[in-house]
């Protein structure tokens, strides 16, 4: 029996129950029957929980691009990998086989190797959604260099503290980016960062928007030449199973980003396996994820997840709102696309305009619809299933998070029974549990709790880049023993699970994660403020928003204060980007604290929501008058 593809519930059950009983047998099936590999492991897997210590398939030698490509061009050579849109439609569409994806990675792995990049070198990739994006992350991962990709969002000091952090010895970037009518000049972003990094002694520079931009002599060069000259013919590195594949950060609850680092062999067989099962892909299907490979979700459903299975996936350079809010459902149209992958975000702000931009698209070759990033409510649950799904279409609401590198809990397409709100069971090899306040497990149905999960999965990040602790303390060390995902969850009568939100200080603005620590470090270098601390609040399309309540120090009394929250935005628009923008800033006098010190952002969250019940025991706080003031003067 084969456990790669799961096609009915019952078969569900009997994998998830062998998945757990067996986990070592469950994992090395899979792994041995559908991948290539040079050598294969002397151990399924190894940990240690108490010291966030795990391996997947010790010993083993692979290359996941040998997987992605080389594999498959026997058969599906002269098949479509990747199809890039551009962001103006006007553009030809680009349909690049696997023999010709096969040709690029190779020569760009070859002009890598040629500037100097080695197995383990880090490189910092800052590109917009071209071919390129793909090309260069996979030639990285042709040579075993760890590729660190950063979303063409993030402003310089982002991108800097980013590549200092991980030490990148390489920058591949564009001239620009165009994005919906505007464009971006990242280059001169890129130029701007690196001035803090010593690290980079080579800047590759793809040409997009064909802008005039500045090359420093001996440092940056246009990446199109070297291409040209390079040979397509590459060995590939040999890859240890634990070998670093990536790094990718995410916000924290301190100020730093954390750089998740995942491995090769576990990440490459649980992609694999989560995209063939949540979207039941079949042969010949054309797979449409419409997140940045900027995020893990680009990584893993993009590119990774598809191109090990010999699909074709489809590149968006675009928005859904231009050049008017059809762009979504006429790419689906164009190009047949069989899965569509997007966040409850861009339904929430597509279901706010006229039916008239989806009415006249039958959109029948799509056979699954997916949401990810946030809990996605029953309203626009309804509106993505009725106007895009027609009814027909399963929607899988599929919860994960940078650091699981997969799908965790998910319907499976055409196995699970939907539910609306609900992401539903876990995958096979996934153990949820709930934990309740005093650390224990919660055991049966109808409850809610701190969602933890209880066993490895080979596709966890296996460490924080440069700091073991943080990877310890953030994820093992609240519920001992357990990773703890951040998030909560209730678990219904019939065991589904419905993830409910951050129970922590991590806030999803419009599907980003972004931590309330670093905004709140970028705001307090503003000369007038003293103190600030931020919460998220309920938003119709962004899911939530951003409000802060800021201290002014006693110069930043005598200012306007329109003028300060200008500026304050502006200062996180510089330090973070424009997605961490405040939606309203409320300037007080003090903030609830807990005689420890600690801001009471229960009290903060309930005032920014409206609501002035219930605040809960506020007798341990140091300043409770502080609580009227706050509430009325909310803004
Ligand atoms: C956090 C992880 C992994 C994909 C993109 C986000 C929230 C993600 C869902 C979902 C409810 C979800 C969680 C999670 N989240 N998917 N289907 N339902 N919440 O990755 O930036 O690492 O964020 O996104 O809060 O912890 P990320």
């Amino acid at each position: 029996m084969s456990y790669y593809h799961i096609k009915n519930l019952e078969q569900y059950f009997k994998h998830y129950n062998k998945s757990i009983r067996e986990p070592r047998k469950f994992w090395g099936k899979i792994a041995e029957e559908n991948f290539t590999w040079y050598q294969t492991w002397e151990k399924v897997m190894e940990f240690n929980m108490a010291e966030a210590d795990i391996k997947w398939f010790l010993g083993a030698k692979v290359n996941i691009v040998k997987n992605c490509i080389d594999r498959h061009l026997s058969k599906r050579g002269s098949k479509t990998a990747i199809i890039f849109e551009p962001n103006d439609p006007s553009e030809e569409a680009q349909h690049i086989t696997y023999n010709e994806l096969h040709q690029r990675v190779c020569k760009m792995a070859n002009v890598l190797r040629e500037q100097g990049i080695k197995k383990g070198d880090r490189v910092c990739i800052y590109l917009p959604m071209i071919p390129e994006l793909a090309i260069t992350v996979l030639a990285c991962a042709r040579i075993g260099a760890i590729h660190s990709v950063v979303f063409a969002g993030f402003s310089a000091s982002a991108v800097a503290s980013r590549i200092d952090d991980s030490q990148c010895k390489m920058v591949i970037t564009s001239d620009g980016a165009y994005r919906g009518n505007k464009s971006i000049e990242l280059k001169s972003i890129v130029d701007e960062a690196i001035e803090k990094c010593p690290s980079v002694e080579k800047v590759l520079v793809a040409k997009r928007t064909h802008i005039n931009i500045t090359m420093k002599e001996g440092r940056d060069i246009w990446l199109q030449p070297l291409v040209d000259a390079a040979s397509d013919n590459n060995v590939a590195e040999i890859m240890d199973a634990e070998d670093p594949l990536f790094i990718l950060y995410t916000s924290g609850s301190t100020g730093k980003p954390k750089g998740m680092v995942h491995t090769t062999a576990g990440y490459m067989v649980q992609t694999a396996y989560s995209f063939k099962n949540v979207f039941n892909y079949e042969e010949n299907d054309i797979h449409w994820c419409t997140a940045d490979i900027g995020w893990i979700t680009g990584h893993s459903y993009i590119l990774y997840g598809p191109l090990l299975n010999g699909a074709t996936t489809v590149i968006f350079e675009g928005v859904p709102s231009y050049p008017d809010f059809s762009r979504f459902w006429e790419v689906i149209e164009k190009h047949g696309v069989t899965q569509f992958y997007t966040a409850p975000t861009a339904i929430r702000a597509l279901a706010k305009e006229s039916l008239e931009y989806v009415q006249p698209y039958p959109l029948s070759s799509l056979k699954v619809i997916g949401s990810v990033g946030e809990p996605i409510n029953e309203e626009a649950w309804h509106w993505y299933n009725d106007h895009v799904g027609g009814k027909r279409c399963p929607l899988v609401d599929t919860w994960w998070q940078t650091e699981t590198g997969s799908i965790m809990i998910s319907p499976l397409a055409f196995v699970t029974p939907t539910k609306p709100t609900y992401a539903s069971l876990p995958l096979p090899g996934i153990q949820p549990v709930l934990m309740d306040e005093k650390r224990n497990e919660i055991e049966g149905n109808q409850v809610t709790g701190s969602l933890c999960i209880k066993f490895p999965w080979p596709s966890i990040a296996r460490t924080i880049w440069g700091d073991h602790q943080r990877y310890k303390e953030t994820y093992f060390s609240t519920f001992p023993g357990k990773y703890f995902t951040g998030d909560g969850a209730l678990r219904d009568e019939v065991g589904y699970y419905r993830i409910t939100g951050r129970v922590d200080d991590v806030i999803i603005v419009s599907g980003h994660n972004l931590g309330t620590a670093p905004i709140e470090d970028a705001i307090n270098e503003h000369p007038a403020v003293a103190e600030s601390a931020i919460v998220g609040f309920p938003h119709d399309i962004k899911g939530n928003a951003l409000y802060g309540y800021i201290i002014l120090k006693e110069i930043g009394e005598t200012r306007d204060k329109n003028n300060v929250a200008k500026e304050i935005n502006q200062l996180i628009s510089d330090q973070i980007g424009p997605i961490a923008k405040l939606d309203k800033i409320q300037f007080v006098s003090g903030l609830p604290k807990t005689r420890s010190g600690k801001i009471m952002r229960r009290i903060l969250r309930k005032i920014a929501e409206g609501d002035f019940s219930n605040f809960g025991d506020t007798t341990t706080l140091l300043n409770p008058e502080i609580v009227d003031e706050i509430k009325n003067g909310r803004v």
